[in-house]
């Protein structure tokens, strides 16, 4: 399984930080894993120009349930495929708390991204009370069975772990609470989608810098890393890219 090093710029980076594609694609011209920034929807079009020819894929952040019609503001798989995406995420908290994002409605987008042939990066996560309150593998759970579209195999689906009250804190779970829910992820994709299950990257969210990318990728079942405000400067995306290659390498 190659391990995946995703961006998520969320609702920053304007043209000018296409300079930052550039210096990440000098500092990791070949990596040892998949590499992937998912950029507003404007910046779609120009980052996949500039990432012709190299390792780096690019993804949206979102996209309707529907392949086109009358939804204002909204943006369908097939338009991200036709810019230049080959993922999307979906389902993330943002998304979830700010827009009222349902797991079904989750289940119903990561649909038309497959049939568009995107790959579906479906987060999950709990928030901060639910896990004070015991209820985080309650909540991933439920979240993994109402989320997951029929069809997924390994080569469309990505699940990004990503606790609401790590993203963009500085705060990250300890090793073995990581450990936990990655491998509990593992075992419900595991009864969710038999023989695919092993193959599925598993990736983890919230506060991954260089600093801390080694010891996470360290984890079992922990197969990259979703990365928010560390992913906007090429330095420090480019030395996490880095630890997960280094990480593939000692896994081969
Ligand atoms: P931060 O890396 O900024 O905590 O964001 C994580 C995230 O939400 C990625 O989707």
């Amino acid at each position: 399984m190659k391990k995946l090093a995703a961006g998520n710029w969320k609702m920053n980076g304007s043209s000018a930080a296409l300079s930052e594609v550039t210096a990440l694609l000098a500092a990791q011209p070949a990596p040892n894993c998949e590499m992937l920034l998912c950029p507003p929807a404007t910046l779609i079009a120009p980052m996949a120009v500039a990432a012709r020819g190299s390792a780096l894929r690019v993804g949206g952040q979102d996209c309707h349930p529907e392949a086109a019609g009358a939804h204002t503001g909204d943006i369908s798989a097939a338009l991200l495929k036709d810019a230049g995406a080959s993922h999307v995420i979906l389902g993330h908290s943002e998304r979830r708390a700010d827009h009222g994002e349902t797991d079904a409605l989750v289940a119903a987008k990561a649909a038309a991204a497959l049939a568009t042939g995107l790959t579906a990066i479906i987060c999950v996560g709990e928030t901060e009370a639910e896990r004070d309150s015991g209820q985080t593998l309650d909540v991933v759970g439920r979240q993994i069975a109402g989320s997951l579209p029929a069809g997924a195999t390994a080569g469309n689906l990505v699940v990004a772990y990503e606790p609401v009250w790590a993203i963009g804190t500085g705060r990250t779970p300890t090793i073995p609470q990581i450990a936990e829910v990655h491998a509990f992820i593992r075992a419900r994709l595991g009864a969710a989608m038999g023989a695919e299950a092993p193959g599925v990257r598993i990736l983890y969210g919230g506060s991954v810098k260089p600093s801390n990318a080694a010891e996470i990728f360290g984890v079992a079942h922990v197969d990259g890393a979703l990365v928010g405000g560390a992913s906007l400067k090429a330095v420090d995306f480019s030395a996490i890219v880095a630890a997960l290659s280094a990480a593939q390498t000692g896994a081969a």
